[in-house]
């Protein structure tokens, strides 16, 4: 098997992190990795909001767990709960991407973005998870202060983030399954 089909195969969700910095050379491949990414038409409108800043990085993740517990969701207090109040796992490295919703495929190309990150990340030998939870800081009632933080313009509003660091467990990838794809040749 190819180094690159070895990475997709091994990438999995990775939720505790060591506070092992990631090294400028690091941050430097995984922003080409970003820019790398493509979008519909070459329009380039997304922007990725690199975070090394642990107090902001925490911030983002109390913010996240306050509006969890503010939703009074069951299912959700109880996951964060189970994940000791985590929503960022101590990564020492948080992606945010950030689209402009007027543009229709803007999820399309932050997904594209988001998985060609946590790809190349993977082949540097670091870890990631995708995370949709920090959307509640971004969206609630402090997004203004988190927004003005980033520097994010008001056009922009968050899509996606990923995690990025060494990871500190070990995850088997998810079982998939064949019957989801279908061939039609007829
Ligand atoms: C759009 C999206 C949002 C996600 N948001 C979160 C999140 O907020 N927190 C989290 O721990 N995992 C999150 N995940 C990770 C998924 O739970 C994980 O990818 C899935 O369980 C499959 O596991 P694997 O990544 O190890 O293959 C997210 C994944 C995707 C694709």
């Amino acid at each position: 098997m190819n180094e690159t089909l070895k990475t997709i195969f091994e990438r999995s969700s990775i939720r505790a992190y060591t506070d092992e910095p990631l090294t400028e050379n690091e941050l430097e491949t995984l922003a080409k990795c970003a820019i790398a990414s493509p979008t519909a038409r070459n329009i380039q409108t997304r922007r990725f909001y690199f975070i090394t800043n642990k107090e902001l990085i925490l911030e983002i993740e109390r913010e996240t767990a306050n509006e969890i517990y503010a939703m009074n969701d069951e299912l959700a207090t109880e996951r964060l709960k189970s994940r000791n109040g985590k929503v960022i796992y101590d990564a020492p490295l948080l992606v945010v991407i950030a689209v402009d919703k007027s543009n229709k495929y803007s999820a399309v190309d932050a997904g594209i973005a988001t998985a060609t990150l946590c790809l190349g990340a993977k082949s540097m030998r670091l870890d990631s998870v995708i995370l949709g939870m920090p959307r509640l800081a971004f969206e609630g009632v402090r997004h203004d202060y988190f927004k003005n933080r980033l520097g994010m313009p008001a056009e922009l509003e968050f899509e996606i983030a990923v995690a990025i660091g060494h990871k500190a467990m070990e995850k088997e990838p998810h079982e998939g399954d064949l019957n989801h794809v279908v061939v039609v040749d007829a």
